[in-house]
């Protein structure tokens, strides 16, 4: 009976997920959605400042976001890795050079995400731990964007390696070898304490607990580490 149940299981599953996330929900929710037809899912994609409002006002099932700041009222669990790398375009002269000082990097005019983003926070935390400031050319509302300026050679940007998940091979993009990168951040599912989750929720929670090889190449652990023309054959 448990079997038939899971096929029979049906309703919809409300999600909220902060922007980066989108590079791997849809494909964890595709294996998701092949095992339960029936069930359909709303996802709502924005920053992390706009996922924490939802959450505090209760608005969907589940959110998937960075840790939960300790003012909101919420369970919270990590189920995946989220380091944040620095990038450069693949021709940037950094691209070839290993352990960058953080002084260095310093020089580099960087492209920043939006107020809001969890990015930005983590990213602006860390160069102020090291009573840095970084020189930023730019702030854009979106990873896709700031790749495209990072190609364009309008200057380099701490970011999820997820976001490389698809165009990696594309070969336009480098990681450059900074001391202190990658920042390590995590990614948590969380819900408002004390609510009650739909069955369809729970489903999902228990999807993703139990996902962990799956997860594991969603981590993108073997993409790119560098791309640099003059080292290839080394
Ligand atoms: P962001 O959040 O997409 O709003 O930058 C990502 C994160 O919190 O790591």
């Amino acid at each position: 009976i448990a079997s038939d149940m899971k096929g029979l299981k049906s309703g919809k599953l409300r999600l909220a997920v902060v922007t980066t996330a989108k590079y791997f929900t849809p494909r964890l929710l595709g294996m998701f959605c092949q095992k339960y037809p029936n069930i359909d899912v709303a996802l709502k994609v924005t920053n992390r400042e706009r996922v924490l409002e939802r959450l505090t006002n209760n608005q969907d099932d589940l959110y998937i976001l960075g840790q939960v700041p300790d003012a909101v009222d919420a369970v919270a669990e990590v189920f995946l890795d989220n380091p944040l790398v620095v990038m450069a375009s693949a021709d940037h002269p950094l691209s070839c050079e290993k352990n960058i000082s953080i002084e260095r990097i310093c020089d580099e005019l960087f492209i920043m995400r939006e107020p809001g983003s969890g990015t930005r926070m983590a990213t602006e935390r860390f160069f102020s731990e090291q009573n840095k400031k970084l020189k930023v050319r730019m702030e854009l509302g979106s990873n896709e964007a700031i790749k495209q300026a990072i190609v364009g050679r309008l200057g380099i940007a701490v970011l999820s390696r997820h976001t490389l998940t698809l165009d990696a091979p594309m070969g336009q993009l480098a990681i450059l070898d900074v001391d202190g990168f990658p920042i390590e951040r995590d990614w948590y599912f969380a819900y408002p304490s004390g609510k009650q989750l739909s069955i369809v929720a729970q489903t999902f929670l228990e999807y993703l607990r139990q996902a962990s090889d799956y997860l594991d190449d969603l981590s993108c652990r073997h993409a790119i580490s560098g791309h640099c023309p003059l080292l290839k054959d080394s």
